[in-house]
């Protein structure tokens, strides 16, 4: 889904503060990326491969929540689209869909979500993890878009700078949705410190999407 052009005004003021996130990304990571574009379409392949899964999956854990399942439908589609776009660039540009490798970025999250406790509070922590990835995952595409030469790849990742902004949005209007809005943004909070955390481990890879 591109966003509305109400949401246009909204979405320069997120993306200034870069959605909240507390480290931007190194401005090495574009021109590293630029080196092997086969790589990078590959890995950003599957992060919409386990977008449109993930929202599957939330769909299957959470089925008795209506807003959440009517939301999260059209996502699975849109992330799945996303996912033939990548792969037709690959295609197009003769280059290789290759292995899915280890995502650290996403495992690391993956610690930070309550286990046990309430239900209400482990949905708010797979919310706030989709949440977070769309937020940085926009954060990227907004460095390509902004960052590389090339005037054809600049539109093809803001295309997609657009669409996970507004994903962003969604996960956290869905965690409102069912959980006190005050709880919501505390609990945000902490996810975007620690995220800073992972950002500041892991090496910068012009391979890898995060
Ligand atoms: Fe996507
Ligand atoms: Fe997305």
């Amino acid at each position: 889904m591109l966003i509305e052009e109400s949401m246009k005004d909204e979405l320069s003021q997120h993306t200034k503060n870069i959605l909240g996130l507390k480290l931007p990304t190194d401005p090495r990571w574009v021109n590293l990326t630029a080196i092997s574009l086969e790589a990078i379409l590959t890995d950003h392949a599957y992060c919409e491969q386990k977008a449109a899964l993930t929202c599957i999956s939330l769909i299957q854990r959470y089925s008795d929540r209506k807003e959440l399942v009517q939301e999260l439908a059209p996502i699975v589609t849109e992330e799945w689209g996303h996912f033939r776009l990548v792969l037709a660039e690959l295609e197009k540009r003769n280059l290789t869909f290759g292995k899915q490798r280890k995502d650290e970025y996403v495992n690391r999250l993956l610690l930070f979500q309550k286990k046990g406790g309430h239900i209400d509070d482990r949905m708010l922590d797979q919310l706030l993890t989709m949440a977070l990835i769309e937020a940085r995952s926009c954060e990227r595409f907004k460095r390509l878009s902004e960052g590389l030469k090339d005037k054809y790849l600049q539109s093809f990742y803001r295309k997609f700078m657009e669409s996970e902004a507004g994903h962003y949005t969604l996960f956290i209007n869905l965690a409102d949705t069912y959980l006190p809005k005050e709880k919501v943004r505390k609990r945000w909070k902490e996810w975007l410190d620690y995220e800073k955390e992972i950002i500041n481990d892991l090496a910068v890879r012009g391979d890898r999407v995060h």
